[in-house]
């Protein structure tokens, strides 16, 4: 089983965020919450004794800006309730500014050993543009420190920012290449009600269009292939197998149980839900923060949805969920029909086939026909 732990806390909201994280919280909101996590935690370990996690992931959020006391509880906690798998993996996610030495050795000795750092850009003026309180500057001097801790170190990179050009991209990526052993690298997406889709739709901000951001992505996946990185998924790619094992279980629908605000889990075992089931949390922290602490069974903690999935969901999940990978998906979940149909953009491996870059780059349209061959 994999463990999420969710830190919904972040310094400055950046604009074209919309994930479940929150800026300027109180002290005492932070504290109520953390209180609430390592309930959420122990009510789990209760609930599933004697299981071992094969990783844990704290997520954010910006999970650097804890106190060291707090984080220390937190995986306490955790290591209290749970077994650890021998070779577990156990990922922190790091915002450059809120990076130091001291912090890092004390990732270490908690037992971290994987560092996924936010990085976006290496030029200031995409930085400025999308709100990062961070500079280039900053960012490459923290990987190169972190570097010193860990060695299973990874960044996330966006593509199709203001200022984006194949050239800085291409440079960009070499320049993350040399420092770190894994990188995710996402097509921005302009999310409704952010602050930078406003600014786009007044002209204040121009974004590269979809043509031209294809083209941005495809530089950097030849420089990344270039390198020598695997791309494991569509936007993740490692070096020397050093690929996300939690986030890897996420795509092949294993178990996991996310803890926190808005965390989602999938549970497979014996539940009062049925059989396979996706929950998740309250984003607003105060509805989280009330509904574990007025509650003294995992199972009783009241949800913001709970889905129990059909036959037909389960399917539709494994060719979602398996195409996106390397590792694809079994010949007979998508058919010979399909197969033959987008020939050129599977590559066939014994009784599995996975989708070539192209593929990739086509996915939503090779999907429809694959998830409709069950119907
Ligand atoms: C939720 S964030 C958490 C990590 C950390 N707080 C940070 O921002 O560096 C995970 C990653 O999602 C990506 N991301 C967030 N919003 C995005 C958007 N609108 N479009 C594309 N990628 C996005 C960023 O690369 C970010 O590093
Ligand atoms: S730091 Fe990360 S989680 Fe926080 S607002 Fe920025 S992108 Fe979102």
């Amino acid at each position: 089983m994999e463990l999420y732990l969710h830190i919904p806390f972040c310094k400055k909201k950046c604009l074209y965020c919309d994930f479940n994280s929150y800026a300027n919280c109180s002290n005492e909101l932070i504290s109520g919450y953390l209180t609430a996590l390592n309930r959420e935690i122990k009510l789990a370990g209760d609930k599933f004794q004697n299981t071992e996690l094969t990783s844990i992931f704290i997520g954010g959020g910006t999970p650097s800006l804890l106190e060291k006391s707090d984080l220390e509880s937190v995986v306490k906690t955790v290591k209290n309730c749970f077994g650890l798998t021998q070779n577990y993996e156990f990922t922190i996610e790091a915002n450059p500014e809120s990076l130091s030495g001291d912090k890092l050795a004390f990732y270490r000795s908690l037992g971290i050993n994987r560092l996924s750092i936010g990085i976006q850009s290496l030029f200031d003026d995409n930085l400025k543009a999308i709100g990062r309180i961070h500079d280039a500057d900053t960012a490459l001097n923290k990987l190169k420190l972190a570097r010193k801790y860990f060695d299973n170190l990874s960044c996330d990179l966006m593509i199709g920012l203001p200022y984006d050009t194949k050239l800085r991209v291409k440079d960009e990526v070499y320049m993350l290449s040399s420092l770190v052993d894994h990188m995710s690298v996402y097509q921005l997406i302009l999310e409704e009600n952010t602050p930078l889709e406003a600014k786009v739709r007044e002209g204040l901000v121009a974004l590269p269009n979809d043509d031209n951001t294809i083209e941005l992505f495809n530089a950097a996946l030849q420089v990344l292939r270039e390198v020598g990185f695997d791309r494991y998924e569509v936007s993740n790619f490692s070096r020397n197998g050093k690929f996300c094992r939690h986030n890897f279980g996420y795509w092949m629908r294993d178990e996991y149980i996310g803890i926190g605000a808005g965390a989602a889990s999938f549970i497979t075992r014996d539940n009062p839900y049925g059989g396979q089931v996706r929950l998740s949390s309250f984003n607003s922290i105060e509805n989280y923060i009330e509904s574990v602490m007025s509650s003294d069974d995992y199972y009783f903690i009241e949800r913001e949805s709970a889905q129990d999935l059909e036959e037909s969901e389960i399917i539709d999940e494994e060719i979602m969920l398996g195409l996106r990978t390397s590792y694809g998906v079994k010949k007979s979940l998508i058919g010979e029909e399909v197969i033959k149909k987008y020939a050129k953009y599977f590559i066939s491996e014994d009784d599995r086939v996975h989708l070539t870059d192209e593929g990739m780059a086509i996915m939503n349209t090779i999907l429809v026909d694959a998830m409709s061959f069950n119907y």
